[in-house]
């Protein structure tokens, strides 16, 4: 059976429909069976039906505390025989309850060099910073935010300033980067 993805997000979904692309064409070896959405009507969701995957959309207010949501996903992963959770502008930090079961097996994508400019607004920041080179991480994810081991990055070198400009070559350097590292964790898982 071929590994099986999660992909996590809250809004757009360009991540999102890059990695569901890369699995309809083979070029990850994997089928992603579910996206999970926090956002219920985020343009992801559109996506997802586009690609006929389904969708896992809840909104956090409507549970007692993230545990309970967090406990419900996770039992929907479990369902599912999910393999590897991707994180794809999924706005919300992971809790304990995800990452007693599937620690290890989250990864988040970053738009940013981390340690530098971690957080919800990496490119504004790095742009307000006034840094040369920005770029793009893959890592997985822990306890702290964009904190866990790093497995892949890109730069992305900028010397302009236009802001929107930037944007659109950060979000391009993600759609090459996570589909290759994604490709290559799971060759790795298999051998
Ligand atoms: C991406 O740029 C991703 O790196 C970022 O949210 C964007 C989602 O775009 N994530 C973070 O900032 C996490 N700290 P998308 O919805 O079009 O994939």
């Amino acid at each position: 059976m071929k590994p099986r993805i999660a992909v996590f997000a809250s809004g757009n979904g360009s991540n999102f429909e890059v990695l569901a692309g890369s699995c309809a064409d083979g070029t990850i070896d994997a089928d992603l069976v579910l996206c999970v959405c926090d956002k219920p009507g985020a343009f992801v969701e559109t996506r997802a039906e586009r690609f006929d995957i389904p969708v896992l959309s809840f909104r956090a207010r409507d549970f007692e505390s993230k545990r309970d949501f967090e406990r419900m996903i996770a039992d929907r992963l479990d369902e599912e025989k999910v393999d590897l959770v991707c994180l794809a502008g999924y706005m919300r930090i992971i809790g304990e309850e995800l990452l007693e079961r599937y620690g290890g097996r989250i990864i988040n994508i970053h738009p940013a060099l981390l340690p530098s400019f971690p957080g919800a607004h990496a490119i504004k920041d790095a742009f307000e910073y006034g840094v040369k080179v920005y770029g793009v991480t893959i890592h997985y994810v822990n306890d702290e935010v964009d904190g866990g081991k790093i497995i892949a990055q890109t730069p992305v070198e900028y010397t302009g300033s236009d802001i929107d400009e930037l944007e659109t070559m950060i979000h391009a350097a993600e759609h090459k980067l996570y589909p290759a590292t994604v490709s290559s964790l799971l060759s790795n898982l298999n051998k």
